[in-house]
């Protein structure tokens, strides 16, 4: 699709309230209430949608459980590989205004949203091709007599995923592929940041022939819709993408029916730069995987370490990147850096700029908000570096998802990994070094779901993700997230 956001309205954005999808039918709430979605670069109204409430959920959930029992049951896995496939093809197809809306509803530069398409396109497929790669083993037991012992794989059910607004395509397909794959069905919740093109991916998959009730999504609120979902007795599974306080109301919510919970939340990641490292390649690494997205990406690596000969240099780099990074509306083919979604979250990153110089750190670049006439109706604040930062400050603690990088020296592999490691995060770490033993010694002692040696937040289907402590537990994309979707049913037939 050729679309100017300038002179053309997006296709999906009609003037009309948007519904939600229960059971293949395109409904409002219940209540008939709705609530707003706006552009966070020049606040605009996008459009009005649902605003569920537990009876939507329950509708949903009662949707899901009868396409689970029913058609989607009698799919073999080459039919579901098959409507996997043509969702993809259908993606792929669309993909440019998918990542419009997703540029328009939470304000990321659409280089980026159109630029995730060949691994997101690639996960559905990967997934598609496990629909008929699923098996369970036969064991040799020491049973007396004739035995045959063996383990069956069965979809675990009826999922509700809850997920945020730093990515909503991303976290569309993440979602869905395991989920059509091992053939459960789906309740997914989008944040009320970004709800629209989780409504628009669903009517690609209604396109792409998945029966109705096998994918729902219902817009509302996290502590009323959010909260009826994992809490429902009639979920199976929760799978959540957020913050920390939000994934512990979950596990709580889950107790009932003692549903199956994956999380994959927040980050204090560390990039950790040695005075070995190819110093331009490592510094801009470090300067983009704060800045990117506005930093709102859960493995943003915010607590640079650097070692002290290069540490001057890292820093002058750094400031320099991000004096020179341009910020401005995510419609604009040249923004580097967008908008952050809300004035909320604009508001809580200035904060944290606050506490930063209140706690004595050093102001390298930015730590404003960007207010002059074009960009002060939305919500841009400068990419932001602070050095002299230290260990126990707020900035080097919480996570901050938004351009803000603390810098801090180190002097020894032990110090660091102990540093690094000093966190109650675990889900990424950034590691640049030209020797491959240290890479070795270090990548097995850092506490964190992945790592990164010269290279920084890549993914690819065949690679699991997620993390420890309190970024959360469960592993998406990769063979290992299928066993997320999936009971083990123990089978023993004495024969003979
Ligand atoms: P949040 O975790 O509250 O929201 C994420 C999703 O959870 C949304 O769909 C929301 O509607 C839902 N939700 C909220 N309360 C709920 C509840 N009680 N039960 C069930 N679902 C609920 O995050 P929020 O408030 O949007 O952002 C606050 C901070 O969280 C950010 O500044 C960032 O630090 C962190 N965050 C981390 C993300 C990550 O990818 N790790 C993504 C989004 C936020
Ligand atoms: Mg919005």
């Amino acid at each position: 699709m050729d679309f100017d956001p300038m002179t053309d309205r997006h296709p999906f954005l009609d003037g009309q309230p948007k519904r939600m999808l229960i059971g293949g039918q395109w409904v409002p709430a219940l209540s008939g209430k709705t609530f707003e979605t706006r552009n966070p670069a020049n606040g605009d109204l996008l459009a009005l949608v649902p605003e569920a409430g537990p009876e939507d959920i329950d509708r949903a959930v009662a949707a899901a459980r009868a396409a689970f029992e029913g058609p989607w049951r009698r799919f073999k896995p080459d039919e579901r590989q098959a409507v996997m496939l043509r969702f993809a093809d259908l993606l792929e197809r669309h993909w440019d205004e998918l990542a419009w809306l997703d540029t328009l509803d939470m304000g990321a530069p659409i280089r980026h949203t159109r630029g995730s398409q060949r691994h997101l396109i690639g996960l559905m497929r990967y997934y598609a091709g496990q629909a008929t790669a699923l098996y369970g083993q036969t064991a040799e037991t020491s049973m007396n007599g004739e035995m045959f012992a063996a383990t069956l794989k069965e979809p675990v059910g009826v999922v509700g995923s809850i997920i945020p607004w730093n990515g909503p395509l991303w976290a569309c397909v993440f979602k869905t592929a395991p989920v059509l794959a091992t053939g459960c069905t789906l309740v997914l919740k989008p944040a009320e940041d970004a709800p629209l093109t989780p409504l628009r991916f669903a009517e690609l998959a209604l396109e792409a022939g998945l029966p109705p009730g096998v994918i729902n999504v219902v817009t509302g609120h996290g502590r009323v819709a959010g909260a009826a979902l994992a809490a429902h007795p009639g979920v199976d599974k929760v799978s959540f993408t957020g913050s920390v306080g939000t994934g512990q109301e979950i596990v709580r919510a889950s107790a009932g029916n003692l549903k199956r919970v994956s999380l994959e939340l927040g980050g204090k990641s560390p990039h950790i730069l040695f005075d070995d490292a190819d110093v331009e390649a490592a510094a801009t690494a470090a300067a983009y995987g704060v800045f990117a997205n506005a930093g709102q990406i859960c493995t943003a690596g915010t607590r640079v370490f650097v070692q002290r000969r290069i540490h001057d240099q890292v820093v002058e780099r750094m400031a320099q990147i991000g004096a020179s990074l341009r910020v401005g509306p995510g419609t604009h083919s040249d923004s580097d850096i967008g908008p952050l979604v809300s004035a909320r979250q604009m508001e809580r990153v200035l904060g944290y700029v606050g506490s930063a110089h209140e706690e004595g750190a050093r102001l390298v670049c930015g730590g404003t908000r960007l207010d002059d006439p074009v960009r002060a109706a939305g919500n841009f604040v400068a990419p932001t570096v602070f050095a002299d930062v230290a260990d126990p400050m707020r900035i080097a603690r919480e996570e901050i998802f938004g351009p803000v990088a603390s810098v801090m020296p180190f002097d020894t592999l032990d110090e660091v990994v102990q540093r690094a490691n000093d966190s109650p995060f675990g889900l990424g770490a950034g590691v640049w070094t030209r020797d491959i033993g240290r890479a070795h010694a270090i990548a097995r002692r850092l506490q964190s779901g992945s790592v990164w040696v010269n290279c920084y937040n890549q993914m690819d289907p065949s690679m699991p993700f997620g993390g420890v402590k309190l970024s959360g537990y469960g592993r998406e994309s990769g063979l290992q997230q299928l066993d997320e979707y999936l009971h083990v049913k123990g089978l023993w037939i004495q024969h003979g």
